[in-house]
């Protein structure tokens, strides 16, 4: 059994540390919300709002904190202060501790803000005293989604694959121990490159979505039935049927936040990301023209 602490209690946090639960580990959920945290007890889940319990009962804390894209760049500044605050706790603690950013974080933010601020603020050293983790989250709640067919939703027990980046092989370890009783492969990594898987998925969805809706228009004006179309082009394995919307925009906490970051990203590294802007620009186009489905 292992105690773990939840850090930031929404959507993400709750899913997975309820998941983790069931598998019989000691859970505790941290947020500033108290309401949140009324809620989580009353629902029989231990909770607190003081940061330092949480440290103090886990040996594992998952960072499940909001990374809203403002002015095109991520706001860091949720995982920034908690980071900070769970650094100053662990100063206090002598066991060693993994820190496991489930956020979704843009590809170097582990290595550039997470681990230094643990490390100036405890006073310890990432490897020997504390441990780190990138584990992205791949949930889709339905009820939130452009789509209503169910077979599109993940979440802690429907995963079709664990994604671990990884600081150094003990750090994996105690993350990878904690995912076996899910029996899916867990691919393991360095960080950076577990940061990048998790904007590949999302562009890539996002990408299908804005091709769909772009044969969607191109039959409209033929007066061409693009369900059938869609239905027959899936057919294909190697197509499938996922993106095929038919002129409805994709909306959603995750997919326009995580384009928008990533495609400033990337042009500061001079990589000119041509697909994704058109795949952004014709839901921007959709959404103007017929609202967004969230
Ligand atoms: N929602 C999804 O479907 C989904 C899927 C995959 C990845 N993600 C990513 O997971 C992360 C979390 O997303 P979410 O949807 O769970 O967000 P959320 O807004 O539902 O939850 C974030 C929680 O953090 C709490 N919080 C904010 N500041 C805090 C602080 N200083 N101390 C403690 N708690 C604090 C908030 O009160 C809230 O309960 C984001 O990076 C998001 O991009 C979300």
């Amino acid at each position: 059994m292992a105690k773990i602490s939840i850090l930031g209690s929404g959507i993400v946090g709750t899913i997975v540390g309820r998941g983790f639960k069931e598998f019989g580990n000691r859970v505790i959920f941290y947020d500033i919300d108290e309401k949140k945290v009324q809620n989580l007890r009353n629902s029989g889940l231990d909770s607190t709002t003081e940061l330092s319990n949480a440290i103090r009962e886990s040996d594992i804390s998952f960072l499940c904190l909001p990374t809203p894209t403002k002015d095109r760049k991520i706001d860091l500044s949720y995982i920034r202060s908690v980071t900070e605050n769970l650094a100053r706790c662990l100063k206090e603690k002598n066991d060693y501790h993994v820190v496991v950013v489930k956020s979704t974080v843009l590809p170097t933010t582990t290595e550039k803000v997470v681990i230094p601020l643990l490390e100036e603020h405890s006073g310890k050293k990432v490897g020997p005293d504390i441990g780190v983790c990138v584990n992205p989250e791949f949930l889709t709640e339905i009820h939130r989604s452009w789509t209503d067919n169910k077979s599109y939703a993940r979440d802690f027990f429907s995963e079709d694959r664990v994604v671990i980046g990884e600081f150094d092989k003990r750090s994996g370890d105690v993350l990878q121990a904690l995912y076996e009783p899910l029996k899916v492969p867990i691919i393991r990594t360095d960080l950076q490159t577990a940061e990048m898987i998790k904007y590949a998925c999302n562009c890539a969805l996002a990408s299908r979505i804005s091709y769909w809706n772009e044969i969607y228009y191109i039959c409209q004006r033929l007066g061409i039935d693009s369900n059938l179309v869609a239905k027959v082009a899936g057919m294909d394995k190697r197509i499938g049927k996922y993106g095929t919307i038919h002129g409805k925009a994709f909306g959603g906490k995750c997919l326009p936040k995580d384009l928008d970051a990533f495609i400033s990203f990337s042009e500061k590294l001079s990589c000119e990301p041509k697909l994704l802007k058109a795949v952004t620009e014709i839901n921007e186009r959709i959404k103007a023209e017929r609202g967004v489905r969230e």
